[in-house]
């Protein structure tokens, strides 16, 4: 999809209040958030630099240049790459001194994006310092995984993502997952349980007028 496909969702009723919210799932290949939004009657465009592993509204290319988008969009929700922020790789950190003053450039190029709702997602990362604290720190087993990887939200806008399912196992699963070329994207791919607390939640969050 290119800028042309962006014109953007029929209005909103708000008599009925049937609110559509307009999403960019930001740095998002699965598509995962992006259809968890569509099957509750949203209006949602993944962006990625690498085409979407499912066929969906998608934008394939990099994604500052789609948040400015002038009254395009109600909300994001973005996954920016955590290697060189994460600080499960803080070994490594002192070799990659450009690479991470990138990332952290680009993180904050999301979060100040200039659109009203915002959600950026990093595992426990140097952001905590070099930004702030997250709001909340989630965990997939309180959304229906029985597993453990501690993810940080920073929310703008945004109420804080209520537990929908909690669960009794605590596997590192993703951590043991077995090396190879997709290693790194299987691992990288949000819950499903996640996605639909977003959506179920954040999609009914008020979006007042527009
Ligand atoms: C940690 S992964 C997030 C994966 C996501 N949770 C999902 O389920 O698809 C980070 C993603 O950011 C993408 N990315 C990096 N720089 C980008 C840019 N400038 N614009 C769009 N996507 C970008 C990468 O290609 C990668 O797929």
């Amino acid at each position: 999809m290119g800028v042309d496909g962006l014109r953007g969702s029929s209005p909103i009723e708000k008599n009925r209040r049937v609110i559509t919210v307009r999403i960019l799932i930001a740095c998002e290949f699965s598509g995962v958030v992006r259809d968890a939004f569509i099957e509750r009657g949203h209006d949602a465009v993944s962006c990625d630099l690498l085409p979407t592993d499912r066929a969906g509204p998608h934008i394939e290319g990099d994604v500052l240049e789609y948040v400015d988008l002038e009254d395009r969009w109600d909300m994001m929700i973005a996954h920016p790459p955590c290697t060189h922020l994460a600080v499960s790789g803080a070994r490594w950190f002192k070799d990659k001194v450009e690479e991470q003053k990138d990332a952290i450039a680009f993180f904050m190029s999301l979060v100040n994006a200039p659109i009203p709702r915002i959600c950026v997602e990093n595992p426990i990362s140097i952001m905590s310092t070099r930004y702030r604290k997250p709001d909340q720190i989630i965990q997939p087993w309180q959304y229906g995984h029985g597993e453990v990887k501690a993810t940080c939200l920073w929310l703008k806008g945004l109420p804080k993502l209520e537990p929908t399912n909690i669960v009794e196992g605590r596997e590192a699963r993703v951590h043991k997952m077995p090396p190879g070329p997709d290693r790194w994207k299987k691992r990288s791919i949000t819950f499903q349980g996640i996605a639909d607390a977003m959506a179920d939640q954040w999609g009914r969050a008020k979006m007042g007028d527009r």
